[in-house]
């Protein structure tokens, strides 16, 4: 009986581990409709099956516990009363639970549709790519497009619209607190509406094995005011900012007379490549390199030498000719991007 308590507070703590609150718990702390929608989901599925599970196997527990009888207890039975347990337990309770669980999967798919919004244009359109996302802004609006990796801003309390792209393999757009899994397929479009009810960053990956860095492929969805959030796109619109003082502007040197340029973009400058990330406001994102490290001035110079190191297969090759003065001098100009 002992090592039978110890083995249910075993599965116990199991269960309050795995109930901890992480990015990737779309079960608990939703940020938005759609996720608590199937939050819900989930929960309805989950409960009855711990019920079913814990109703097993204690009827298992009692059948080992169970004395073993006479054999006039074992002669065979009249086989009725047992069919309505079958019919019962077996039939009916396990068509009712899937019954109501199907209709509350079509009720959250018709209320969180996943297809273009007849009658507007896409907000952003996001590219997936190995191994990072590329999220253009206005797709087809106002103003100048423009490109920021990694980080999508969103203004919160109303849903919007992003279209779905892949440049190379399949991948998979999940934010785990806002919604659902949407795909993004090589030469289709797929559209999602997020909605994020409070300001706050959510963490946001690639849910589709899309190669060597699958791990490393992840973005933050950063809801704000919507005030705040014309203000930052306003930023985002602007050119980068001229080197602050002299390293910074050796680093600009030293960046547009290397490759760098054949690859990216820093606007209102000649750089105009798009293999990789776009770089005009570098300096203002948390995390770099598909937003798999850090931004600071330590992994931007690790990531500059040895990126094949960092993230073996990426497109960044290791510039191991940057080094010493020259190396500072290119981080400090990234790191003034803001
Ligand atoms: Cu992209 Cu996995």
């Amino acid at each position: 009986m002992r090592r039978l308590i110890r083995a249910l507070s075993l599965i116990a703590v199991a269960f309050a581990v795995a109930a901890c609150d992480t990015p990737q718990n779309y079960m608990q702390n939703t940020g938005g409709p759609a996720a608590r929608s199937l939050a819900n989901l989930g929960w309805e599925a989950l409960v009855p099956f711990i019920a079913a599970t814990v109703v097993t196997w204690a009827l298992i527990v009692w059948l080992a516990l169970r004395r073993r009888g006479t054999l006039d207890e074992h002669a065979p039975l009249e086989a009725d009363p047992g069919r309505r347990w079958i019919v019962i337990g077996g039939i009916a309770i396990p068509v009712a639970v899937l019954l109501i669980l199907f209709i509350s999967m079509l009720d959250s798919l018709a209320a969180f549709p996943m297809a273009h919004a007849s009658g507007t244009a896409p907000e952003i359109r996001v590219r997936g790519r190995q191994w990072w996302f590329d999220a253009e802004y206005h797709p087809r609006g106002e103003g100048q497009n423009v490109h920021v990796p990694g980080e999508i801003h969103i203004p919160v309390g109303r849903p919007v619209e992003i279209e779905l792209q892949s440049e190379d393999v399949i991948h998979s757009f999940w934010i785990p607190k806002l919604h659902g899994k949407m795909d993004l397929v090589p030469g289709q479009r797929n559209f999602i509406r997020i909605e994020a009810s409070q300001p706050g960053r959510y963490e946001g990956e690639c849910a589709e094995y899309c190669g060597a860095q699958h791990a490393h492929m992840r973005f933050a969805i950063i809801a704000e005011p919507p005030q705040k959030y014309r203000a930052w796109l306003a930023h985002q619109r602007a050119s980068a900012a001229a080197p602050s003082n002299y390293q910074a502007a050796h680093g600009r040197e030293v960046f547009m007379s290397s490759a760098c340029p054949i690859c990216h973009t820093i606007r209102g400058t000649p750089a105009q490549g798009r293999v990789g990330p776009e770089l005009t406001h570098v300096g203002s994102r948390k995390r770099i390199a598909g937003d798999a490290f850090e931004n600071n001035t330590a992994n931007l110079a690790a990531w500059i030498t040895s990126a094949q190191s960092m993230k073996p297969g990426s497109q960044m090759p290791n510039f191991t000719q940057f080094s010493g003065p020259d190396l500072q001098a290119l981080t400090a100009y990234l790191r003034g991007l803001r």
